[in-house]
């Protein structure tokens, strides 16, 4: 059995970090190619779940994530090669620390922090006029659907890959977690531009302003990738913006979460499948303007844990070297310059 379970983490190891992600090959799109549903998804959402069931830490997923994780997460253990619900909770709780420890310790706690400033932002953008949200490479995430029963008026579009998506869907149904006014749109990126699957979407409105969430997605992309994103969300609708994460580029071509174990880094160097895209975090402002982009709003992971955690967690590990971003068309936003330049990055 412990043997079964060891084989079983390796083999999830392995998968999620790369195995259905983006393969560097000459002259071709660093998307997914895979028919299989991301594991990396899978692996983001057992991390939210973990930290939902943890004795210390749940009280920092907040309650409609975690129950909504949690459910998802519940109909997925259905096909875990455990049977019976506690055991196979257990299995899957055993299997997400052990994952942690073996590639970034506190990456689970990061994925938490992100997510909740995600949902922040979406809510303020919300507030604020945008009446339609398109999440790209939505994976296992459950904001769009918990926006789309508290916003009817706003439309709410997943883009994701079809293998991701028809699992997803399948899971939705199976948890009755469907929500009629949440749109899908299954493509493979790596065949198509975002400005023709847009232009595909049925659902898709060019004349609402939009916020575009890309959510653990640029790392597995090139420069030139980002920039084209950039470019299709400065032709939509006026008053539109984008809310995505990003690496830090810690020394030229290095994309990794500090603390990434040594393991993880010569793994993926061996499959020559690691980070693809990244930035340093005062290069930022330079490259979103050279696109007509502003930067907005930005975090790193520490500040988001100084302004999330709560006092008593302060001091929990938390994976560093992801940053959250909202950027608009537009000119220089000097005051979020300052910041970055008055930290020194
Ligand atoms: C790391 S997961 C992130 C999931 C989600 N955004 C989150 O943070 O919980 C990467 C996502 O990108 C999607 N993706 C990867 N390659 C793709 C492709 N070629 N076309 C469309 N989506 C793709 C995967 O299906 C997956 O949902």
């Amino acid at each position: 059995m412990g043997f079964e379970l060891l084989l079983n983490c390796r083999f999830n190891y392995r998968q999620f970090i790369f195995i259905d992600e983006c393969r560097l090959a000459a002259n071709r799109s660093l998307w997914m190619k895979s028919d299989r549903p991301s594991s990396t998804a899978r692996f983001v959402s057992n991390g939210i779940y973990w930290v939902s069931q943890h004795p210390r830490f749940s009280c920092e997923v907040p309650d409609s994530l975690a129950s909504w994780t949690t459910k998802l997460t519940r109909c997925l253990m259905h096909s875990s090669l455990i049977p019976g619900t506690v055991l196979a909770r257990r299995y899957l709780l055993f299997k997400a620390s052990l994952m942690q420890a073996c590639s970034v310790p506190g990456i689970y706690l990061h994925q938490v922090l992100r997510k909740r400033s995600i949902e922040k932002l979406a809510h303020e953008s919300i507030a604020s006029g945008i009446n339609q949200v398109v999440v790209l490479g939505a994976g296992y995430d459950t904001l769009s659907l918990r926006l789309a029963s508290q916003y009817p008026e706003c439309a709410l579009i997943e883009i994701d890959h079809p293998a991701t998506q028809k699992a997803k869907r399948a899971l939705l149904a199976q948890a009755g977690l469907h929500h009629d006014s949440c749109a899908y749109f299954p493509v493979d990126l790596s065949d198509q531009s975002l400005e023709s699957v847009l232009c595909e979407c049925p659902e898709y409105d060019s004349l609402r302003s939009t916020l575009f969430i890309i959510e653990g997605v640029t790392m597995y992309l090139d420069e030139k990738s980002v920039r084209s994103l950039l470019s299709c969300v400065a032709a939509q609708a006026k008053g539109s913006v984008l809310l995505f994460t990003y690496m830090e580029e810690s020394r030229p071509g290095c994309y990794d979460f500090k603390g990434t174990r040594w393991l993880t880094s010569w793994w993926l160097a061996l499959r020559h499948e690691r980070f693809t895209w990244g930035i340093a975090p005062r290069k930022l402002p330079e490259f979103l303007s050279e696109s007509g982009f502003a930067l907005r709003w930005h975090r790193t992971s520490d500040e988001l844990r100084t302004q999330l955690l709560s006092n008593a967690h302060q001091g929990a590990v938390v994976a560093l070297g992801e940053n959250t971003a909202l950027v608009a068309p537009g000119s220089d936003d000097s005051q979020t310059n300052e910041v970055m330049h008055a930290r020194g990055q």
